[in-house]
């Protein structure tokens, strides 16, 4: 299995002969705007962990061209089978076995409402088991005892958590999320897109050091093969 950051929360995920786009937002990212052409992007599911602008731009413009399966929870699935796109409609808790593996959407503790205020349901994350690896991908989302259960259901080969503080939780609970999802592989994501999310790089990578896991930040465009 191949992940590529895209920016932000976006990352492309390949495995098979399979395609995930995650949470795209690029043309509104200037640090990935010039790397990544959105019209090169051609996934065949799109996955959303809620209804917020950074996690939503590109959704319609990639999904014209790609066609792919939007899923995400009820109401965002709702929302683009609405626009004439065909989606996957899921909830916390819930699991399906889709084409290239199983997915289940997870809770997370955040908001979720489109840019124009509706209602985007409730945020969310999704376990990912597909390509021999079962990958955590958190969405946005506070430190929260829910984690604990993940590894009593799967026992995970990477977290991708947020880390980027203020408007989710920083490094320093993304250490305690990742002992209790009983993973020591940490891909960090949502941080320095914008002034309120500047992370000091040294300082992230030293705080997962010091608990004996390891912190990737890749540069937009990289990819980590797990
Ligand atoms: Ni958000
Ligand atoms: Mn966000």
């Amino acid at each position: 299995m191949k992940i590529t950051f895209l920016g932000h929360a976006t990352l492309w995920i390949e495995f098979d002969q399979y395609s995930l786009l995650v949470d795209p937002f690029i043309t509104g990212n200037p640090k990935a705007s010039g790397a990544i052409k959105i019209k090169d992007l051609k996934p065949d599911f799109i996955l959303l962990t809620h209804a917020h602008q950074d996690h939503i731009l590109d959704v319609e413009e990639i999904a014209k061209n790609a066609k792919p399966l939007i899923i995400s929870n009820y109401e965002i699935a709702m929302h683009y089978e609405k626009k004439g796109f065909t989606a996957h409609p899921m909830n916390h808790g819930g699991s399906y076995s889709f084409a290239f593996g199983r997915l289940k959407y997870v809770q997370a503790v955040h908001t979720s409402s489109f840019p124009d205020g509706s209602y985007g349901g409730q945020p969310g994350g999704f376990l990912l088991e597909a390509g021999g690896k079962n990958i955590y991908i958190a969405g946005d989302t506070a430190l929260t005892m829910d984690m604990k259960l993940i590894p009593m259901q799967l026992k995970l080969d990477m977290a991708i958590l947020p880390i980027g503080d203020n408007f989710t939780m920083g490094y320093e609970d993304a250490v305690i999320a990742a002992d209790f999802l009983e993973c020591d592989s940490i891909l960090g994501y949502h941080y320095d897109t914008f002034g309120y999310i500047e992370i000091d790089h040294k300082k992230a990578k030293k705080a997962f050091d010091d608990a004996g896991k390891s912190l990737y930040l890749l540069a937009i465009g990289e990819s980590i093969a797990i």
